[in-house]
């Protein structure tokens, strides 16, 4: 099957690659058997993407988005979730209460491909729109209360689409929070020495600190937690010891913002 798709949509075969192999482990941390599923629907070759510190950097922000929304549904049983750019990833199974509404958002190349491995099921609908205008927002029910996810996305736009994006969910959603990937400003400067997105034609956009320099941009938002992704990644080997270390303001982050 051929695929067709930008650079950016690429980069969703990364994550992707990924928890098909963690499935595949002894001892997996992550259990993603659509994963697999859908590498051999599409029948691409993804072992590119599959290098040692990406791997394990997939597994522990799966780790720990899934554990962080799980404690936000928690405390808002009947919120909206949305999943925005969410290439293959399946959250909703990940976290559903038996309550929660949900939407899959991405580019329509991607919901393209994506409809050919998901259904739309009663509670978890997909939605063609970009994360850069709020075209789509009008097909989300009216909630007290939206979660919204932004993993892996985030980090391929530039300082402007970051604002428009940020301007846009508080614009469009009364109250929520947003759960985001943030990256520093050497990714930045570096995509073509990241170990799985230098396969792909994609690169990072505008790397921060801390997520406190979202809020010029948005002063609607409140950063709520920011935490590496080097806590949970030091927890399972010497390597990723080591590189908790060593790039101890390099690797990723998972903020929490609410607004
Ligand atoms: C690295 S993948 C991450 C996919 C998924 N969130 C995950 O963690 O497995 C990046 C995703 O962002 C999507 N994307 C890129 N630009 C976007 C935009 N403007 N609006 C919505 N999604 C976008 C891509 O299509 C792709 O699915």
């Amino acid at each position: 099957m051929e695929l067709k798709f930008g650079d950016v949509q690429e980069t969703a075969l990364i994550p992707l690659a990924i928890k098909a192999s963690e499935t595949a482990r002894k001892n997996a941390r992550i259990t993603d058997l659509k994963a697999k599923e859908i590498i051999d629907t599409l029948g691409v070759d993804v072992s590119k993407y599959d290098p040692f510190l990406s791997h394990e950097g997939v597994v522990a922000r799966t780790l720990m988005f899934r554990e962080k929304l799980k404690e936000l549904i928690k405390k808002h049983p009947s919120a909206v979730g949305i999943n925005l750019g969410c290439g293959f990833d399946d959250k909703f199974i990940q976290v559903d209460n038996g309550k929660i509404t949900w939407f899959d958002v991405d580019l329509p190349d991607q919901i393209k491909v994506r409809r050919k491995v998901y259904s739309d099921r009663s509670r978890c609908v997909m939605i063609e729109g970009s994360a850069l205008d709020g075209k789509w927002t009008h097909l989300i029910p009216k909630s007290d209360m939206y979660l919204v996810v932004m993993e892996g996305v985030m980090e391929y736009f530039s300082k402007e689409q970051v604002k428009t994006c940020l301007n846009m969910l508080c614009d469009s959603f009364e109250h929520g929070y947003l759960l985001v990937e943030l990256h520093s400003p050497f990714l930045e400067k570096n995509s073509k020495h990241h170990d799985a997105v230098k396969h792909t034609n994609a690169t990072f956009g505008w790397g921060t600190k801390t997520g406190e320099e979202y809020i010029p941009l948005e002063p609607r938002l409140k950063l709520v937690s920011e935490q590496s992704y080097n806590d949970e990644m030091k927890k399972y080997s010497i390597r990723g010891k080591m590189f908790a270390v060593i790039g101890k303001n390099l690797n990723n982050r998972l903020a929490v913002f609410k607004w």
